[in-house]
């Protein structure tokens, strides 16, 4: 497949600090994959977002080596604004991410800012709202919103822009489990449906494990893993040493495993969670 992001030994020293918030990292993420990245507070998830989408180094003074690769462009050459039609990026806090007053208005930013003429904006704006389920808010004050619903705006006016890549930097973190699970379902959607490559950056590992095909973990700017997210609960040691916690169905099947019930991979999912039971039951003549 394509390889759409390519992170080659790059550092990243913030202003005069002696401690690399990136220390000579390497990804490389492919067309149509959705990754999940996560990491401790302080690993390097915000630093590798921005990186990403090149205000590092383009408004972030620190000093880097190694390169980043966009699309076949190297972010350090390219514009932002350039970059911009290749990685959406939507942020933690939906509050400070928009900018304008009602949800039509704010997906039609970027787009303005690219100066489109009306008549390419207006489909586009609808196709963005189509895609994250929200048409019927459009008209919308964003004030009246709720934080899922803000965010899904985010979401919105990233995809206007039609990006290849979209970059989420905790983009659940303020919201409730009903809002969380919004945002997760259209993500899931954009993957695959949409075929929209998405690299989802996420201290809250049981909120994506479901969702996502590839696991990289940060540690102190490195990555210290990379790997299907079944496999990745496989190594206990390093989650706990990471500081993540299991999704609470994996959780449930830990005890099942340490009472010596249970061998099999940890699932994710409830449902899998049902149909691994159902073995269980059966391979114990209880059911
Ligand atoms: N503007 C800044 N100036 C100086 N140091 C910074 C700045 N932003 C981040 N850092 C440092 O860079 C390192 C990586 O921070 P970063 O924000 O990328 O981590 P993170 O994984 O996003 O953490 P969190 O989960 O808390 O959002 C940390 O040591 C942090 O203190
Ligand atoms: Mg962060």
């Amino acid at each position: 497949m394509e390889t759409l992001i390519e992170v080659q030994n790059f550092t990243f020293y913030y202003g005069e600090s002696p401690v690399p918030a990136l220390a000579d990292l390497n990804l490389t993420v492919r067309r149509g994959e959705f990754v999940g990245i996560t990491g401790p507070t302080g690993a390097g998830k915000t630093t590798l977002a921005l990186a990403l989408n090149g205000v590092i180094p383009h408004f972030q003074g620190g000093r880097w080596s190694g390169r980043v690769v966009v699309a076949g462009m190297d972010t350090a050459e390219t514009p932002c604004s350039r970059l911009a039609r290749i990685i959406g990026s939507v942020f933690q806090d939906p509050e400070a991410q928009l900018v304008a007053t009602d949800v039509e208005e704010e997906v039609a930013f970027g787009l303005e800012n690219q100066a489109l003429p009306r008549e390419e904006m207006l489909p586009r704006i609808e196709e963005a709202l189509t895609m994250v389920g929200i048409r019927d808010l459009r008209h919308r004050s964003l004030k009246e919103l709720s934080g899922g619903q803000k965010q899904r705006v985010a979401i919105a006016a990233a995809l206007a822009m039609r990006p290849a890549v979209l970059v989420l930097d905790e983009p659940t973190s303020e919201l409730d489990p009903q809002g969380t699970q919004d945002v997760m379902e259209v993500l899931r959607l954009l993957n695959r449906e949409h075929h929209l490559t998405i690299v989802l950056l996420e201290q809250k590992l049981a909120a994506m494990a479901p969702y996502i095909s590839r696991l990289v973990c940060l540690h102190e700017g490195r990555v210290v893993a990379d790997a299907p997210p079944r496999e990745i609960l496989r190594r206990e040691k390093l989650l706990r040493e990471l500081g993540l916690e299991d999704p609470p169905v994996a959780a449930f099947f830990r005890q099942l495993q340490r009472a010596g019930l249970y061998s099999r991979d940890l699932p994710l999912t409830v449902e899998e969670g049902r149909e691994e039971l159902g073995r269980l039951f059966a391979k114990e003549g209880i059911l």
